[in-house]
């Protein structure tokens, strides 16, 4: 049975809290993405969300809370910088991995000794949180299957979990429309937070670390944290989130990342092989060259406004809706190499990394 799209009033909400409290799944706004939810403190229902997604089971999901005075009851040995940026940007697009308090379940978080939290800032989250009280939270990923394009709006995850979810919650399109950004703290001892033997209690002098870019822009948190913040790749480690595994948020279409004056003859190179290209563009310089595309059959161009604010809110619907147009490639403008584009940039690089695999393996693979 396919789930039903509700718009979120004060009794569709009481109705989802109380499906949630009963073990079910509902899928809800957020202002980045669209959440599956579940009771963390309900094993089944948490391990259906593993399943509904597709996703590996050592995979941890972010806990979601109301306010940041529950930080305490669900993560330990909080340092210092966590408060500061707690206090400073929940609500809102931060997701904080801390030392998990004996409350979280292990199924939770993948068998790893720390949390993933985050307030959302959408009043619909806020007030299902609400409405399962002060022990009450949600362990809830993006609503979609694993490895795709997270979902902006409710028609998203109708369309693609509406078969497998409980109730979806209507709260209109995501304001932010990228995940959360995601900051660990390592203690001084050099080492990544991974367990125990490497807390500091209380904030000793651990240092932030961005596991995820997204919808907080690392300028926000480096002012916060005087600069004491760097992002993960520079210290040179494994990914510890999966969401930095190559090949993720990707729509199925395969996706070509060019700077914009490669685009025209990337186009007419796979045109004139018979085939049907979407070209996204952010720059007035690109979007100028229309004439041509927009006089052939073969092509869809979206050009995207130049702002970053704009164009991360607009990404995900405009890759679905371009998926959904059974084309043979998207070309997409190579965004600005500007701090502010980063976490655009680090999807739209993970979405291109399926067709840079691919097209290695068998040169062919468009013609
Ligand atoms: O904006 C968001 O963060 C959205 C909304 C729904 O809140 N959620 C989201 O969840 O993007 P998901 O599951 O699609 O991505 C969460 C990422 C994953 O890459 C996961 O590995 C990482 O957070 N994560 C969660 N808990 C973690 C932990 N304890 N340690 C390391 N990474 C963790
Ligand atoms: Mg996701």
């Amino acid at each position: 049975m396919t789930a039903q799209v509700t718009l979120a009033t004060r009794s569709e909400i009481a109705a989802a809290a109380a499906l949630l409290r009963a073990g079910g799944v509902v899928a809800f706004p957020t202002e980045t993405v669209y959440g599956l939810g579940a009771n963390v403190s309900n094993p089944s229902a948490v391990k259906r969300i593993f399943e509904i997604k597709g996703r590996p089971f050592d995979h941890p999901l972010i806990v979601h809370i109301a306010d940041s005075s529950r930080l305490q009851y669900w993560a330990e040995d909080v340092p210092e910088q966590a408060w500061l940026l707690a206090e400073r940007f929940w609500p809102g697009p931060l997701t904080l991995i801390l030392p998990r308090s004996s409350r979280v379940p292990g199924n939770v978080t993948g068998g790893q000794d720390t949390v993933g939290l985050r307030v959302p800032n959408h009043p619909v989250a806020l007030a299902l949180l609400e409405a399962l009280g002060p022990e009450g939270a949600l362990a809830a990923p993006s609503a979609n299957r694993f490895g795709h394009v997270s979902p902006t709006t409710a028609a998203h995850v109708c369309g693609e979990l509406g078969n497998s979810v409980d109730m979806i919650l209507e709260g209109g399109p995501c304001e932010i429309g990228l995940e959360s950004t995601i900051v660990g703290f390592e203690a001084d001892t050099g080492e990544a937070h991974t367990g125990p033997k490497n807390r500091k209690r209380n904030g000793g002098n651990s240092r932030a670390v961005i596991l995820r870019p997204g919808g907080l822009p690392l300028a926000a948190l480096a002012e916060v944290l005087n600069g004491n913040i760097v992002m993960a790749e520079k210290l040179n480690r494994p990914p510890r989130v999966p969401g930095a595994l190559a090949s993720h948020y990707a729509p199925a279409t395969p996706l070509e990342l060019w700077p914009g004056e490669y685009l025209a003859r990337r186009s007419l190179d796979l045109e004139t092989r018979g085939l049907n290209v979407g070209i996204i563009t952010w720059s007035e310089q690109f979007h100028a060259q229309l004439k041509h595309w927009e006089a052939s059959d073969n092509v869809m161009h979206v050009p995207m406004p130049p702002e970053t604010e704009s164009y991360g809110r607009l990404l995900y619907a405009t890759l679905r809706r371009l998926d959904n147009a059974h084309l043979d490639c998207l070309l997409v403008e190579m965004p600005p190499d500007k701090p502010e584009w980063m976490a655009i940039m680090d999807r739209l690089w993970r979405a291109s990394c399926t067709t840079i695999r691919k097209n290695s393996r068998d040169e062919a693979v468009y013609g």
